[in-house]
Order: structure tokens, then sequence, then C-alpha cells
């Protein structure tokens, strides 16, 4: 019996074997993430809208009161990730450090312009606390995994992200640039670099190491986007 289903879907990587062969393991994780996107959020989707924040960006409506939830609750997640990055409980994290793509130095400082305009900034909520406590604790037990939501959440603000910057700069900011999607060298530039260390860090995994990554990526999704519908709310 061949099973196919979409539980497994780094079984039909299109590469040598169902392997990223040469080509490394990014290419991986990036054809696992882009399936599990709606097929109107980016051409490579498979995914049918399901909830409010898998609909087209475009149409939603976003609220500010929502929008200021989102940012305590993802910057929460982003300190975490960069306090585990610069513990390194696990070498191969140490890697990643200095990467340029931090954001809790920035979101920190939109939260703070909010707060001088009067704005009340309350404090993070279950879908930030929640990511944030699981990423803590599978980052001192499963490095393949943890490796997979470092990746996802940092390329999904680099993509994702800009796409709802522009939403919402527009919309609800009254054209105000938030810090949180300014990244002070080229994203591109800093992207493949991240890219580079991904895959040579991943050269020492074995096939159950990258399947186990691979794996988490829907868990990504689910906490992420639990935090993206804040933005809705
Ligand atoms: C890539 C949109 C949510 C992870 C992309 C791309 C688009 C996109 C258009 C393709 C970029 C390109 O290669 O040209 C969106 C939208 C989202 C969303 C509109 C929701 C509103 C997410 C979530 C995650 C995620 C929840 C995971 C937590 C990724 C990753 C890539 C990607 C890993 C690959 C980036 C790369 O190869 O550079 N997204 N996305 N996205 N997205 Fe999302």
């Amino acid at each position: 019996v061949s099973v196919t289903t979409t539980e497994e879907p780094w079984k039909r990587y299109p590469g040598p074997g169902g392997e990223s062969k040469g080509k490394g393991f990014v290419e991986e994780m990036r054809f696992v993430a882009m399936k599990l996107h709606t097929r109107e959020q980016a051409a490579e989707g498979e995914m049918e809208a399901k909830a409010p924040e898998e609909e087209p960006v475009d149409k939603w409506e976003p609220t500010l009161d929502g929008y200021l939830k989102f940012l305590v609750n993802v910057k929460l997640v982003y300190d975490t990730l960069e306090e585990i990055i610069e513990e390194a409980s696990f070498p191969s994290y140490a890697e990643f450090r200095n990467s340029g793509l931090e954001r809790s130095e920035k979101l920190a400082r939109d939260l703070e312009w909010f707060r001088e305009k009067g704005y009340a900034i309350g404090e993070p909520s279950a879908p930030g606390v929640t990511y944030a406590h699981y990423l803590k604790q599978l980052s001192n037990k499963d490095p393949q995994a943890f490796i997979c939501h470092f990746y996802n959440v940092y390329f999904a603000n680099s993509a994702g992200g800009r796409i709802i910057s522009k939403k919402v700069t527009r919309e609800i900011l009254d054209n105000k640039e938030l810090e949180f999607y300014k990244y002070d060298a080229d994203l591109s530039q800093l992207l493949q670099t991240m890219r580079d260390k991904l895959n040579k860090v991943a050269e020492n995994w074995s096939r159950d190491d990258k399947n186990r990554c691979l794996e988490e990526t829907q868990k990504s999704f689910q906490f992420y986007r639990d935090i993206l519908r804040l933005i809705l709310s």
C-alpha cells in the first residue's frame, strides 16, 4: 500500500529518492512549508482556507487592537527563539547567532512607539505563551524539531510578513512603517546566509532526524496561525 498522504508531504519531495541530495536540506523544509499554505496565500500552496487567518490577506479586516495583541504575542515568540539561540543548549544553535534576522529588539521599539502614543500594550496571551513554552521545551530535547520552528518563524516573516505589513500599514497604521518588517542589511542576502548555515548544520543529520524536523512543520504553522489570528480579533 503506498502511503502518500498530506501527513507526510516530504515523501513527495521530487529530488532523487525523495531527498534534496546535493541541494541542501532547506529545499526540503521549504517544500513542506509551501504545501501548507493555501492556494491563495502562495502559488505553491495546496491547502484550503479553513480559518479566518487563512483567507487572502487582501480580504482581511484587521483591527488596531488585534494587531497590537499580535505584536505582543509574536514578540514573546521571537524573544524566546533568540534566548534559546543565545543560550545554545545544543552547540549547533550557536551557528544561528547574529544572523541579522532577529526581531526581538525591532518589536521592542515598535511597542515603545505605540506606548509613547498612548496606546495600552497588554501582556502576551495564550497563543504566544503556549508557543513560547513549547519552543523552550522542544529546544532542550530535540534540536532537529526545534530548528524546523526556527526556520519557519523567521522565513514566514520575510515572505507572508511583507504582505501583512502592506495591508496593516495602509489600513490601520496610518502609513506608519514598523521596524518589525525592516532589516539592517539586504534581506535576500541575510536569508541566503541563513539557508547556508541551516544546510551546513543539517549535513550531519540522519534521514530520521530530517524527517522529524520536516514533520514539525505542521505544528509550526498551527502555532503561528493562532498568533496571526489575533490580528483579526
Ligand atoms: C513563503 C505567504 C503564513 C512559512 C511564502 C511565500 C508567500 C507566503 C507568498 C512565497 C515567497 C516566495 O518564495 O516568493 C504567506 C501568507 C501567510 C503565510 C500570505 C499568511 C497570512 C506562513 C506561516 C508560516 C509560513 C504561518 C510558518 C509558520 C513560510 C516559509 C516560506 C514561506 C518557510 C518559504 C520562504 C523562503 O523560501 O524564502 N509565504 N505565508 N508562512 N512561508 Fe508563508
